[in-house]
């Protein structure tokens, strides 16, 4: 459907990796599908000069480089008129006001979308210069201002950034991204959960032995060492996705689907969790790096020291135990791990199912398996008899339901969250009250692992789990359970 109503979306960055990889190539495909307003304008704003001319013929460039074969003409044209380049030069002090001025021409909507895909510490400084010109005021129409994560690097400064952009901003116009919520199987997870009496029942500490959320990348540091060094797997991924995806599995029913109602129950659960006790730490967090090694796509590859070139303690290994106090979970451990350089590329959910010894002795163990990515399904380990005349033997079989049909439709995460914004969705933002909470459960982990006596472990890239890092489990018959790998 298109949308109902013209805006004009601002693109802070649009010379960045991000837009180019993700944002233009989502943008022309909501204009290929219908879903863009026919007099809405994009406007990228960049820190030099370009002409008109030069910044289409980069984005025919970018949009050709993604889609190339079935490249729409007509479409292209469309997308590309919808294009303009504004220069916002950083030492031109009146850059904002040339921005405004540009916007009062004819053809721009007044509702106003910021995309900030920039550095972080440009984020409060934009939003100033932004309310200085006038362009956060809602007297007539609607401003939104989209912020990239991170959003702050802990509690306090995240808190410092919420006190500077909410003198400009109500919580109505802020859109604190997560694009995990954009992923089609992360909104499914809710409809899974709630609308099916086989799951709903059992999803409780009187069936549930533990619970592990599991984020593995073949992927390294790649060019971000920078950035990475200085933020580390915990805070990069934990503070965010994985926090994310878990409040999804195992928050209470909202009211209603509605954005706030979603989010309050969120809040509820994200405030729910434990931080974990300083005084029991090594059995609740731990810590790796990976060495050189070899990747199954890429041959051999240099270790995470190496290809920064210095000495350093930040881990590309994180996994750390919780416990949720509330009625639903209480006593049931929340594993949660994510690395850069494993073995494989795999998001997902796996759900134990507390024991049952068989007649013979055997030990049932269910499991429930929601997969994100690569591949978007719902798999479900039972135990069943073997045909045959011997009554104790048995065996397990495995249901597997990929959640997508051929033909489903396609939408990219951010291509979602782009849309929301411009339509005013907020239930697949972060509230702020949310993005604390995380904060709040990621500190005191930082703030230990400042301290150099906690060991740094280390993993070869391409391996699996390091082996110590089961230390964090409660049981002894608890382990890192692998994806399902079932193509
Ligand atoms: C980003 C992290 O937020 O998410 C990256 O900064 C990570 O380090 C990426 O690689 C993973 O996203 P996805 O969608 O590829 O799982």
């Amino acid at each position: 459907m298109t949308q109902k109503e013209a805006s004009t979306l601002l693109l802070f960055g649009a010379k960045g990796n991000l837009a180019r990889v993700k944002l233009f190539p989502g943008l022309f495909k909501l204009d290929l599908a219908g879903k863009l307003h026919p007099d809405m304008k994009i406007v990228s704003i960049g820190r030099q000069e370009e002409s008109h001319e030069e910044w289409i013929i980069n984005l025919k460039s970018i949009i050709r480089a993604k889609y190339d074969k079935d490249l729409n003409q007509t479409v292209l044209d469309r997308f590309l008129n919808r294009n303009i380049y504004h220069a916002n030069l950083p030492d031109d002090p009146d850059a904002f006001t040339k921005l405004s001025d540009r916007l009062s021409q004819e053809g721009f909507s007044q509702n106003l979308a910021f995309f900030l895909s920039v550095r972080p510490s440009d984020f409060a400084l934009i939003v100033d210069q932004l309310a200085e010109a006038n362009l956060l005021n809602e007297s007539s129409h609607w401003k939104r201002v989209l912020i990239e994560k991170p959003f702050g690097v802990n509690t306090e400064t995240a808190q410092a950034l919420q006190d500077s952009i909410s003198k400009h901003l109500k919580e109505s116009q802020i859109y604190r991204i997560d694009h995990y919520l954009g992923k089609f199987a992360l909104q499914n997870i809710l409809f899974t959960r709630f609308y099916n009496t086989l799951l709903e029942p059992i999803w409780n500490n009187q069936y549930i032995d533990h619970i592990q959320v599991t984020n593995h990348e073949t992927l390294g540091v790649g060019d971000r060492t920078t950035f990475y060094d200085a933020t580390g797997a915990l805070r990069d991924m934990m503070q965010s996705h994985i926090l994310q995806t878990l409040t999804l599995a195992t928050m209470e029913k909202p009211k209603s689907f509605s954005p706030n109602d979603v989010r309050e129950e969120k809040i509820k659960l994200l405030n729910q969790i434990k931080p974990v006790p300083i005084d029991d730490f090594e059995k609740y967090v731990f810590r790796a790096q990976y060495t050189s090694g070899t990747i199954s796509n890429e041959g051999e590859v240099k270790g995470y020291l190496e290809e920064l070139g210095q000495e350093s303690n930040v881990e590309t290994y994180a996994a750390v135990k919780f416990f949720i106090d509330n009625n639903r979970w209480r006593d049931v451990p929340i594993y949660l791990r994510t690395a850069k350089r494993l073995h494989e590329n795999a998001t997902y959910i796996s759900v134990k199912l507390k024991p049952i010894k068989t007649p013979n002795g055997e030990i049932n163990d269910n499991w429930i398996i929601i997969s994100i990515q690569p591949k978007e399904s719902i798999h479900i380990e039972i135990n069943t008899k073997v045909p045959g005349l011997d009554d104790a033997k048995s065996r397990k079989i495995q249901l597997d339901g990929g959640l997508r049909f051929e033909g489903d439709e396609t939408i990219d995460s951010y291509e979602t969250l782009m849309l929301d914004l411009i339509e005013g969705n907020q239930s697949r933002f972060l509230h702020i009250d949310e993005v604390n909470a995380q904060w709040k459960l990621i500190d005191p982990i930082v703030e230990k692992w400042q301290d150099s006596s906690v060991p740094v472990h280390s993993y070869p890239a391409g391996s699996k789990d390091p082996i110590d890092s089961k230390i964090i489990f409660e049981n002894s018959d608890q382990f890192w359970r692998s994806s399902i790998n079932i193509e």
